[in-house]
C-alpha cells in the first residue's frame, strides 16, 4: 500500500507494544476490554477464513490464531505504524496469522465471496463510511457469511450517538504531533441495522454490553452481528 496522508495511529498502542509482546489470553469486545462476551460472538471458527478490518497491532488475531483453530485469518489495518508493530509482535504466528497493510474497503474488493467471517473490535467499522465499508464487507463474505463488530454505543463524553449517518471529527495526532482528526462513525442501534441491511446483510443483532461501574474506560459498547443474505 502507497500512501501520502499522514499516519493518524502511528501513537496509538505503542507503549504497550514496547512493553507487553504476549499472545492475550482473552479476546474482548467490550470498550472497557473488561468482561462480556468473548470470542465465542464469532461462532465456531474451526477451519474457517477469518478476516480482522482495522486489526492494529493484530492482538485479537493473534489470539484467535492461537487459541481457536481458524485455517487463517486476515489482519488488516491500513495504518504503516500499526501494521509494522503487529509484524514485529506477531509475525512468528504465520501462516495461519496473514498481516495486510491496506485500506480495509481496497482490501474486501480484491477478496468477494471469500471470507467465511469478518469483525472490527473499534477498527475499520468505526473510522470508515459505513456506505462503502459494509457493501464491502458484505459482497467479500460468502453466503452465509458473518459479519461481528464492537462499536461506541455514544460518545466518550457522553453525548449520544448520532440519528443521522454522519461522522464527528476526533482528535489525533501526526507522527510529529501536529494536532489532527480522524473520522468516526458513532451511530444509533437502528442506523446500523438499516445499513447493514442496504449492503446485503440480514439477521442482524444488537447487544448493548453496559460499561463496568467505575471503571476507567467508562462507554457502552454495540455487539452487532450480521449474516450475508
Ligand atoms: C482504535 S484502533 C483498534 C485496533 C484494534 N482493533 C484493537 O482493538 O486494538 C483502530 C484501527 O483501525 C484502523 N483503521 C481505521 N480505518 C481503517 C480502514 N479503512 N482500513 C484499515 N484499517 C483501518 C486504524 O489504522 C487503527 O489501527
Amino acid at each position: 500500500m502507497t500512501t501520502t496522508a499522514a499516519d493518524l495511529w502511528h501513537h496509538y498502542g505503542r507503549e504497550r507494544a514496547a512493553t507487553d509482546r504476549s499472545v492475550p489470553e482473552t479476546f474482548s469486545w467490550a470498550w472497557s476490554q473488561d468482561g462480556g462476551p468473548g470470542a465465542e460472538a464469532l461462532g465456531d471458527l474451526t477451519g474457517l477464513c477469518v478476516g480482522d478490518l482495522g486489526a492494529g497491532s493484530a492482538r485479537q488475531a493473534a489470539h484467535l490464531v492461537a487459541h481457536h483453530q481458524p485455517a487463517r485469518v486476515v489482519a488488516v489495518d491500513a495504518s504503516a505504524a500499526r501494521h509494522a508493530m503487529a509484524t514485529g509482535l506477531y509475525s512468528g504466528l504465520a501462516p495461519r496469522l496473514h498481516l495486510v497493510h491496506a485500506d480495509a474497503v481496497e482490501h474486501l474488493r480484491t477478496m468477494r465471496g471469500s471470507y467465511d467471517v469478518l469483525y472490527s473490535v473499534f477498527g475499520a467499522v468505526d473510522f470508515t463510511d459505513p456506505r462503502d465499508l459494509l457493501p464491502a464487507a458484505g459482497a467479500a463474505l460468502r453466503p452465509g457469511g458473518r459479519l461481528v463488530f464492537s462499536t461506541l454505543a455514544h460518545y466518550l463524553n457522553g453525548e449520544p450517538a448520532e440519528s443521522e449517518v454522519v461522522h464527528a471529527d476526533i482528535a489525533a495526532k501526526t507522527p510529529d504531533g501536529t494536532p489532527a482528526t480522524v473520522r468516526r462513525w458513532v451511530l444509533r442501534e437502528h442506523l446500523w441495522v438499516n445499513l447493514l441491511d442496504a449492503a446485503g446483510l440480514s439477521h442482524t443483532t444488537v447487544d448493548v454490553l453496559p460499561a463496568p461501574e467505575g471503571g476507567q474506560r467508562t462507554a457502552d459498547t454495540l455487539l452487532v452481528t450480521a449474516s450475508r443474505k
